[in-house]
């Protein structure tokens, strides 16, 4: 008998790989809406303004880095979503988008990717979110990018997560108040 705590049974794949989209996207939408730290979501003048912001770059030019975990026992059920781009340095939509993107663009050469992920709150601690980071992981790996990084706030939860999955090059810095933690992977090919 399977637990709430069982990994479960789930399927990584690409959104721009998936032929009729639309229904997950609206779960897409819903996971990040949920599961955001509420004062960004409240930072924003509407809900539509802040997936612009951290969704609709992604899906517009990285639908093959924007990982959906579904549910294999329930057919297009998303269980978590991985937002990834594989050149940070290139992509000049996030500088004005993501607050802190100019504040670590020296490590962006050596970490070029980057990614945010969010699971849904019914699903967290059950391995997803491992999940899809090893498989972009593995999709950067195959890509032959030197490394990956993300950025969240030092001290929080999931930092554990993070570290757990490999990324253990930290970099803290601070803008307007606020402190940042960069946390990077580097990549060896075919490892
Ligand atoms: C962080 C997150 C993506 C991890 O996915 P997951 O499927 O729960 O992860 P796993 O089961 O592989 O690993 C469990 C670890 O995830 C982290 N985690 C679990 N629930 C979390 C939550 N509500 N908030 C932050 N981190 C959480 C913890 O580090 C946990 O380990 P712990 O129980 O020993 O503290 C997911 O919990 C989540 O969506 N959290 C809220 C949004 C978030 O923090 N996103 C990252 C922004 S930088």
């Amino acid at each position: 008998m399977s637990t709430a705590s069982d990994p479960p049974p789930l399927r990584i794949r690409a959104y721009g790989d998936i032929a009729a989209p639309e229904p997950l996207r609206r779960q897409v939408e819903a996971i990040l809406l949920v599961s955001a730290n509420p004062r960004r979501v409240a930072a924003e003048p509407s809900q539509a303004a802040f997936l612009d912001r951290w969704l609709t770059p992604y899906l517009a030019d990285y639908p093959e880095q924007l990982l959906l975990a579904l549910d294999e026992e329930q057919e297009g059920r998303v269980l978590g979503v991985l937002t990834g781009c594989p050149d940070s340095l290139g992509a000049e939509v996030f500088r004005d988008l993501h607050p802190y993107y100019r504040l670590f663009a020296d490590l962006h050469s050596d970490y070029p990717a980057h990614f945010h992920i969010n699971c849904h709150p019914d699903h967290r601690s059950r391995g997803v979110g491992s999940r899809l980071v090893r498989h972009f992981v593995t999709l950067c790996r195959g890509a032959g990018l030197p490394g990956v990084h993300l950025v969240t706030a030092p001290g929080v939860r999931n930092v554990g997560f993070y570290r757990r999955n490999g990324f253990s090059d930290a970099v803290e810095r601070g803008e307007s108040g606020r402190s940042y933690l960069f946390l990077g992977q580097r990549l060896v090919a075919g490892v």
